[in-house]
């Protein structure tokens, strides 16, 4: 051996860089918890305390970390994800960043792709069906009923040979009736992907929404009923469907037990992307998730309170509901017999002190509206002749759809005329005795009491 190859450390000589003699800062660390702590106004002697609990020795090494990365176990999200199993009641539940990233992944589970359709309502939010179009597909409106909900008996007729899946959006803290849907679906082939971003914790007939149809999907952030900042989830009882859901959400393979392993069977790998929750948003969302049975049956208990008090009146039909027990709650609608009754009812509740409102015939652009989603409705893509409606595989199978206004005449006639009354869950029993009282008030004053109006439920 050459002497310059016997001073090779390999050959038993000395190390040339033995070891780091930089000190180690954790990468997350005490500032980082502080700043949290900071932005969420704890007093100044809190903090204190907090900083001396904390200190970087216990976060040493790579340190406790936000994300959801191979070799770290992502504690809080599988604390989210357990506890997302055992309050909606399914087998698989996968935390998401948004509840668009759980319905983009939803989609592309359910086979949502170039050449395809998916039926969504005509009332929810542009998110449902933007996703349909991120996993390449077309959406296709269905007209509601008085509940609000897709019209089941209208679905027939927006099934194409194209179409895939049907996405009920359950909105505004009630339910779509996903008995009629479902034999549906289940007739034609579709996969029944439920949009329940807006109703977690409702039910349907005994089964919690998102755990009936196929794959259920969730926001939980902080503009929805429970959530601290962004958050989802996707649900289903199917094994290959929860894979295909994951492969897309996380496709850097960490959910597989060999990251980089080849393809187990036929289909399990293809494109993904990164809608993984970070840590610091399943820290918060857990507790939060673990307070929606509390936060729903307060809801339900005000607004039971409340409606069992209503009368009713010719002009007045409240919003149906498919599952009284199961709804939420947290407004209580109704769609008065002329837009111009809704305008006068919703001024004069407003002037009881109760919080009401209504749109009115002539109301903005809402993007809750199918009429009005123009990131939809305008037909493009992201770039020029890079649309869903171009794609020469959807046209090849003679997708044609578009939109336009009257397309959907119940759901653009009811978004206009309903009156909503806010429900808050900590209205006391005297609140709610008192807003039954100021609502009567305002109906006998404009409307004719009669038994034979519509009950409120
Ligand atoms: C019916 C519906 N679906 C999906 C979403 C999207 O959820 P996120 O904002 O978490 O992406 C929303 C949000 O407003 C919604 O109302």
């Amino acid at each position: 051996m050459k002497k310059k190859q016997q001073d090779l450390a390999i050959s038993g000589g000395s190390k040339a860089f033995p070891k780091m003699t930089g000190k180690v800062q954790p990468k997350v660390g005490v500032a980082e918890f502080l700043s949290i702590a900071d932005r969420f106004g704890f007093k100044p002697v809190v903090l204190q305390r907090l900083r001396r609990t904390l200190k970087d020795s216990d976060l040493a090494g790579n340190g406790p970390h936000l994300g959801r990365y191979y070799g770290s176990k992502p504690i809080k999200g599988e604390e989210f994800e357990a506890l997302g199993r055992k309050v909606f009641g399914v087998k698989y539940a996968l935390g998401v960043s948004s509840g668009t990233g759980a319905l983009h992944s939803a989609f592309v589970a359910a086979g949502v792709g170039p050449g395809t359709e998916v039926v969504c309502p005509a009332l929810g939010f542009a998110a449902t069906s933007m996703a349909v179009m991120l996993a390449g597909g077309v959406p296709v409106f269905c007209d509601v009923d008085a509940s609000l909900h897709l019209d089941p008996t209208k679905l027939d007729a927006c099934i194409t040979p194209r179409t895939v899946a049907v996405a009920p959006t359950h909105c505004w803290s009630s339910m779509a009736d996903l008995a009629p849907i479902l034999r549906i679906a289940r007739k034609r082939g579709l996969k029944v992907v439920e949009d329940c971003a807006q109703s977690p914790g409702a039910s349907y007939r005994g089964k919690c929404v998102g755990s009936v149809g196929d794959i259920g999907c969730y926001s939980i952030s902080c503009y929805k009923i429970i959530g601290g900042g962004e958050g989802g989830m996707v649900v289903t009882n199917d094994k290959r469907l929860f894979d295909r859901i994951r492969q897309f959400a996380e496709g850097g393979g960490l959910w597989r037990p060999d990251r980089f392993g080849p393809e187990r069977y036929e289909g399990e790998l293809f494109p993904g992307g990164n809608y993984r929750l970070s840590e610091l948003e399943a820290a918060v969302n857990v507790i939060q998730l673990g307070k929606l049975n509390a936060v729903c049956n307060r809801y339900r208990q005000a607004s039971r309170r409340i409606r069992s008090q209503l009368a009713s009146f010719d002009e007045i039909t409240p919003q149906t509901i498919h599952d009284a027990e199961g709804a939420i709650g947290y407004m209580l609608r109704f769609f008065p017999s002329t837009v111009q009754l809704s305008r006068t009812i919703a001024d004069a509740l407003v002037a009881e002190g109760i919080s009401a409102a209504t749109r009115g015939a002539e109301h903005g652009p809402d993007w809750h509206l199918s009429r009005d989603m123009y990131p939809v409705t305008l037909r493009h893509g992201s770039i020029p002749g890079g649309s869903v409606f171009e794609d020469p595989r959807y046209i090849a199978r003679g997708g044609r759809a578009e939109y336009r206004v009257g397309q959907c005449p119940v759901a653009e006639d009811l978004f206009g005329r309903e009156v909503m009354v806010t429900v808050d869950q900590y209205l006391s029993a005297r609140d709610c005795d008192a807003i039954a009282r100021g609502m009567n008030k305002v109906f006998r004053a404009y409307c004719t009491e009669s038994p034979r109006g519509a009950r409120w439920l």
